[in-house]
């Protein structure tokens, strides 16, 4: 039986993941979904408690035993330099080399698309985020810290197998899901070095992939464009940091981040283990309020069984959200009444047992 570990983690983490759990554990029993979940004890309570972030015995379990990961988030204000997080997080997207960070921005109804005139036709498109390096790679230094002569450095690392992968990543998916339009967002007008390497394999590609629309955009042209008009976007692809901030912006058109879904993966390894986690974090202002929307970690578990090879269920999980969603059966980020738990079982109330 296929392995999924589930690391709940901070803040409304656990409150989201016991929903998706829920949701799980009720394809496991109506369905036949053949999946073993690992509850695994890590975040900031375990590491304010004994010191671990991300044992290496995990990781290699991980590694080598599990077909997915389903996270809720991570980050804690007890732990300050966000040392955990970013060992368990990095240390999965980077060391498991899961190079492609895909964000679908799909609104569920026409109710949760904010800008006037639009409706939930107009946001539909796929957000292709590179994973494993960029200014996340950590690499850089401080010197003379704390004096008025101090120096921060973060290096933006672009290699050319890293751009190129995420690429065709984008233009494979394109050309699979029949999406039409491709669009290409850097800074190469400023970052010049870095960037034009973008521009030059995207160049390349394009001609490989000729019948896809492949399109660049400046990265802030592309934030002001998917505020102006969200249709014209089938699938992005950018770099770390810029698919990060617009995937925020991505949820924003969608509903929030309460509905916003993410996975990790990488396409030249599809039995490599994938990493499934709602884009938001651990927002820590609504811990322990019930407040918390369950639904993105929802879009997660369906993502999850959809990529396990369970089509059948992803589809019922992802029509009895946006059902729900739709008949108002919400959390307050919403417009809806319903807890955290509330909004769940509206949502499992609608899958049918056979
Ligand atoms: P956040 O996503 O936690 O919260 C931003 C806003 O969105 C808040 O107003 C919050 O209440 C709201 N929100 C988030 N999730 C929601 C949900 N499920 N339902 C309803 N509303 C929701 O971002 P932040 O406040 O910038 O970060 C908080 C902590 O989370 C930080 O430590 C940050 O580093 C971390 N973080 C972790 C991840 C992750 O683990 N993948 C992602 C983003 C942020
Ligand atoms: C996300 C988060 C993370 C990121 C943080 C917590 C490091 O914002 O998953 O979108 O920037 O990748
Ligand atoms: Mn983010």
């Amino acid at each position: 039986m296929r392995k999924v570990a589930v690391i709940a983690g901070d803040g409304i983490g656990p409150e989201v993941v016991a929903e998706g759990v829920r949701a799980l554990e009720w394809f496991r029993a109506e369905r036949g979904v053949d999946l073993e979940l690992w509850h695994l004890d890590l975040g900031a309570e375990r590491y304010l408690r004994d010191g671990s972030t991300f044992p290496d015995e995990i990781r290699r379990t991980i590694e080598h035993e599990c077909a997915a990961v389903l996270l809720g988030a991570l980050g804690d204000a007890r732990v300050p330099n966000f040392e955990h997080a970013r060992d368990i997080l990095f240390g999965m997207r980077f060391g498991f080399d899961l190079y492609a960070n895909v964000r679908p921005v799909i609104a569920l109804g026409d109710a949760l698309v904010p800008l006037r005139g639009r409706t939930a036709s107009d946001v539909n498109f796929v957000v292709f985020r590179e994973n494993t390096e960029g200014i996340y790679a950590g690499i850089g230094g401080q010197l003379r810290r704390g004096t008025p002569d101090e120096i921060a450095i973060n290096e933006d690392i672009n290699t050319r197998k890293g751009v190129e992968r995420i690429l065709r990543a984008a233009f494979q998916y394109a050309r699979r899901t029949g999406r039409k339009r491709l669009h290409m967002a850097d800074k190469s007008n400023a970052m010049r070095h870095a960037h034009e390497l973008w521009q030059r394999v995207f160049h390349e590609l394009r001609l490989e992939y000729a019948e896809i629309e492949a399109r660049h955009l400046f990265i802030d042209a592309l934030c002001l464009e998917l505020v102006r008009d969200p249709s014209q976007f089938d699938v992005i692809v950018t770099n770390n940091l810029f698919g990060d901030i617009v995937t925020d912006l991505g949820a924003a058109l969608q509903g929030g981040l309460g509905v916003a879904a993410s996975v990790s993966l990488n396409p030249d390894h599809p039995e490599r283990v994938k990493l499934f986690e709602p884009v938001h974090g651990s927002a820590p202002d609504l811990v322990g309020l019930g407040r918390a929307n369950p639904v993105a970690t929802l879009l997660c578990v369906a993502m999850l069984l959809d990529e396990l090879g369970y089509r059948e269920s992803a589809a019922e999980l992802e029509q009895a959200v946006s059902g729900a969603v739709r008949a108002g059966q919400t959390t307050p980020d919403l417009g809806g009444e319903l807890s955290t738990r509330q909004a769940a079982e509206a949502v499992i109330a609608r899958l049918r047992p056979r």
